[in-house]
């Protein structure tokens, strides 16, 4: 399996922090944001990854990651976004990289305590189609929210004014290669991107979307707020004792 981090865009909401860097550079505690989802798909076994940039200062990800030597790695790859097409247009850039391999993405801004390798298990055994990790939170309307019906996803919203749950899509997918194919069908959502949450929906329709439940904290941090919630969960937590 192959592992995607997404690490494009402007991140304007951490403007003016982000109006010469990336994001994913900023410090969260002790190191660079991007650092977390690196380690996080290691953990998952999966160490075949891609990064996708784009926006400002794509050139310092060579410079501080290199081929990957801090994280035990051989080689590390790299490719680049032009403008700000959403988090799927994003993923489609990793088209030549996966193949018709499968793939865990997660989004450059997401932070776990816990491993993601019971579910990177779980999706393995899975046939075929997607598996999303839903995390509950106090403030859904930030993200893309499942309605549940007999515990099963009935549909995705996202960023709903009125939650119908608490239950939060994390940003950490896996796909098969078949997801290129419904991306490619996606029209621009009212902000002008190519919405994963629509992805998800549409491996939904075809009855080929799990779900499990990510245990320990997650956040992203892409806010300040959030930003300041990872910094202080990783500090406080102790998990990044076991991270380098
Ligand atoms: C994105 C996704 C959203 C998901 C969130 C997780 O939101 O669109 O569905 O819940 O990541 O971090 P964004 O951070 O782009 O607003």
């Amino acid at each position: 399996m192959k592992g995607v981090i997404l690490a494009g865009g402007l991140g304007t909401r951490l403007a003016p922090c982000t109006l010469v860097t990336n994001k994913h550079l900023l410090p969260v505690y002790d190191r660079p944001m991007i650092y977390y989802p690196i380690q996080t798909l290691i953990h998952a076994g999966i160490t075949d990854i891609l990064i996708v940039t784009g926006g400002h200062s794509a050139g310092d990800f060579l410079k501080l990651l290199g081929n990957g030597n801090a994280f035990g790695l051989k080689h590390l790859n790299y490719t680049y976004q032009e403008g700000e097409g959403g988090i799927a247009d994003a993923l489609s850039l990793a088209e030549y990289f996966v193949g018709d391999d499968r793939m865990c993405v997660i989004l450059g801004d997401n932070l776990i305590e816990g491993n993601i390798r019971a579910a990177a298990d779980a999706y393995r055994a899975q046939e075929r189609g997607a598996k999303i990790l839903l995390k509950e939170v106090p403030d859904a309307q930030r993200f893309g929210v499942v309605e549940l019906v007999d515990g099963k996803v009935k549909r995705i919203i996202e960023k709903p004014k009125d939650p119908p749950s608490n239950l939060a899509v994390t940003g950490i997918y896996f796909y098969d290669a078949e997801v290129f194919q419904l991306i490619s069908k996606l029209a621009p959502s009212d902000r002008g991107e190519l919405e994963i949450t629509d992805v998800n929906n549409m491996y939904l329709e075809r009855g080929e979307l799990t779900h499990d439940i990510l245990h320990g904290w997650w956040t992203d941090a892409g806010t300040f707020n959030s930003l300041r919630r990872a910094t202080n969960l990783v500090a406080e937590s102790g998990a990044n004792k076991e991270r380098l």
